[in-house]
């Protein structure tokens, strides 16, 4: 057998691309952060995690175009060797003091820090016990790991408590789970996972991905519950809030002192370029300086989520910057896309293996700069939408539905 053979199998995407319904890798002509330039049309842009949307702002573009002026647009090695800049020591430093840890450091991506602090700190024997929504890179970390993986129901006390109850006592384990789950924009009831790893005796790893920049006055999840102390260990990444690339993780000292040296993904992969750090730095800034940012944020995610809740939209257990519009069908999901962008409107469509079989979902989340003109029109564009595709009831059913229920 030629191992290509699987190439000329798979078709889907092609016939996908045949029907005019492919959504992904699709390229934008522009972007200003809450509106972009997608097929030659402006479309209001709920698709992205430029959360604060800094990525334009102005003090965060000048520290990046100030860091390529002095050190160049690449640092051609690892941190562990030549890669290594004051810069990203600052870095390291910043956010240790920022998250409430004694140390952090600094990976090239979100999902190189997940890869390389999983599989760096659990050994033979050791286990790792996830949420069945934790993101891929964390099941990716967990594969290259030596130890075991097992898995507990989604935010599900009760099945989390069960598999900790099954594994043997004297093994080292790590409890892992996102602060706010990227797909439904729920927040991990921390305060209960805390309690139950502690009987069990597990570590906890934090992936605050999508709450640092949104919750706890922007330092994320871990504020929000008042539980820093607790959690062992804290991953952030720089490709929402922060408006660049790259990753960290913080926690203890020694622990964090482990990881730099059993990594692999951090010690074999070139370190982040120093406009990206500089970046961060300029975004921590107007974070820990303006407030407002991650004040606008909430309220505008808040007023999406009253205006679909108003149309009759099924937005799940929603409570962050993320709001799922739940559709099921994959076509139908598709369909919904494309009609979207026509009416000016860009979301990002999630099928399986993202969300499970029939639960299909446009993903949509919000920035600290949408205006309100912006999200009207997001609204406007999703009641017509949702309308025509039958996605939502009619407006004379919607109003006589909140009539009878008022
Ligand atoms: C929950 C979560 N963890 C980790 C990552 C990886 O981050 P990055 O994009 O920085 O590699 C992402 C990004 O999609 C994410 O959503």
């Amino acid at each position: 057998m030629d191992l290509f053979d699987k190439v000329g199998k798979y078709t889907q995407a092609k016939e996908a691309m045949a029907q005019g319904i492919y959504p992904y890798f699709q390229p934008l002509s522009d972007s200003e952060g809450s509106v972009a330039i997608f097929d030659g049309r402006e479309v209001v842009m709920i698709g992205s995690n430029n959360y604060l949307g800094l990525t334009t702002h102005p003090k965060v573009r000048a520290a990046a175009t100030e860091a390529i002026e002095r050190f160049g647009t690449s640092c051609t090695g690892s941190r562990f060797l030549n890669g290594t800049l004051e810069f990203h020591l600052e870095l390291d430093r910043r956010l240790a003091k920022f998250i409430g840890k004694e140390a952090a450091l600094v990976f090239s991506t979100g999902y190189q820090t997940n890869v390389g602090t999983i599989s760096g700190i659990i050994g033979k024997g050791d286990y790792i016990i996830m949420d069945k929504e934790a993101h891929a890179s964390v099941v990716d970390g967990a594969l290259m790991a030596r130890g075991e993986m097992a898995r507990f129901a989604h935010n599900d006390l009760d099945s989390l408590d069960r598999v900790l109850q099954r594994l043997p006592e004297e093994a080292g384990k790590l409890v892992i789970v996102d602060g706010v789950y990227s797909m439904g924009g729920d927040i991990a009831p921390l305060p209960e996972i805390v309690d139950i790893s502690k009987r069990h005796g597990a570590r906890i790893l934090l992936d605050d991905a999508h709450g640092i920049g949104v919750l706890g006055e922007g330092r994320g999840t871990a504020v929000h519950f008042g539980l820093t102390d607790q959690i062992d260990l804290i991953m952030g990444t720089f490709s929402k809030s922060f408006a660049s690339i790259g990753g960290f993780i913080a926690g203890n000292a020694d622990v964090i002192h482990f990881i730099q040296h059993h990594a692999r993904s951090l010690i074999f992969s070139a370190s982040l370029p120093a406009p990206n750090a500089a970046a961060v730095l300029a975004a921590l800034d107007i974070i820990e300086n303006e407030p407002e940012y991650v004040h606008r944020v909430m309220e505008n995610a808040d007023y999406m989520r009253t205006g679909l809740r108003r149309l009759s939209y099924d937005i799940g257990t929603s409570n962050t910057a993320i709001i799922p519009l739940i559709i099921g069908d994959d076509i139908r999901t598709v369909l919904a896309w494309r009609a979207l962008i026509n009416e000016g409107v860009y979301t990002n469509p999630v099928l399986p293996p993202g969300v499970p079989p029939n639960k299909s979902l446009l993903r949509t989340s919000y920035m600290a700069t949408h205006t309100r003109e912006h999200l009207d029109r997001a609204l406007k564009a999703l009641e017509i939408v949702g309308e025509n595709l039958d996605l939502i009831p009619t407006k004379q059913e919607r109003e006589a539905r909140a009539l009878a229920e008022s």
